[in-house]
């Protein structure tokens, strides 16, 4: 049967039930849906940037969203420079926003 044919009650890509989920952003809690990526999550809450470039301050979030770009990187739960667009979300992370000074050879 050709995938547009099939009959919507047997679509594996159908609407599930949601399971809330919270995380903190440099400690604010924001609430979001199990299976959302955190920068989903974030976008969800309205913001839009969540990092800072190391030359000129600017701000920046998600770009690329398919792992590519690293302009999402965030820490979370201790561990650096994860991709927010790759990292689902679990119940209770912990996020903070980076910001790296250029080194002192690079200014
Ligand atoms: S937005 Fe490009 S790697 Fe995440």
């Amino acid at each position: 049967m050709a995938a547009r044919m099939m009959p919507s009650r047997h679509d594996p890509i159908r609407r599930r039930d949601e399971t809330a989920i919270g995380i903190s952003v440099d400690g604010e809690p924001i609430a979001g849906v199990e299976g959302q990526s955190i920068a989903g999550v974030v976008l969800a809450r309205g913001r839009l940037a969540w990092r800072t470039t190391s030359a000129e301050g600017r701000p920046r979030g998600l770009f690329c969203g398919i792992g590519v770009c690293f302009d999402c990187i965030v820490t979370v739960n201790g561990e650096r420079d994860v991709r927010a667009c790759q990292r689902r979300a679990s119940d209770g992370d912990v996020v903070e926003t980076q910001h790296d000074e250029l080194p002192e050879a690079a200014r």
